[in-house]
């Protein structure tokens, strides 16, 4: 695997250990990369209130912020089961506010990546700040 994303895949594996999943028995990981090249993880975090619960992509995109992050360069999300664990729709916005149409979006399991997407494949003709400031 390529270094970089070897990176990704490992820290997205070691915070999906942390996950707090018990309601869906679904844990997740997701690490993102930002301009600086900073590794930032997070993992889901249910709630016995289920729809509070927070997806992995969210706490990978909060401990970017909190480190003063602004950029995502490439998003790695590491779950379980024969489907794809791409990014909820929620998560793609929530991506999209910081990422460019190209940014890479690895999907992967705790074998390996399945494949590798970008986020305007996930997110066609989405709505972002430029949308509020009138910039191209
Ligand atoms: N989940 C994530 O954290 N990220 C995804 O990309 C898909 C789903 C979580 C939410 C919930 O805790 C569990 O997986 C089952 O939906």
């Amino acid at each position: 695997m390529d270094p970089e994303l070897q990176t990704l895949f490992d820290a997205a594996r070691a915070v999906r250990a942390q996950a707090y999943a018990p309601y869906s028995g679904f844990a997740v990981g997701a690490a993102l990369r930002d301009a600086d090249g900073r590794i930032h993880a997070g993992c889901n975090v249910e709630n016995a209130a289920y729809p509070v619960g927070t997806c992995a992509e969210a706490g990978a995109i909060a401990a970017m912020m909190a480190a003063g992050g602004r950029r995502i360069a490439a998003v790695l999300v590491m779950g379980p089961g024969p489907g794809l664990v791409t990014p909820c729709g929620a998560c793609r916005q929530r991506i999209r506010e910081f990422a460019a149409p190209g940014t890479p979006i690895h999907v992967a399991d705790a074998e390996g990546v399945r494949a590798c997407l970008t986020l305007d494949v996930l997110l066609p003709h989405s709505f972002g700040p430029e949308n509020l400031t009138g910039e191209p």
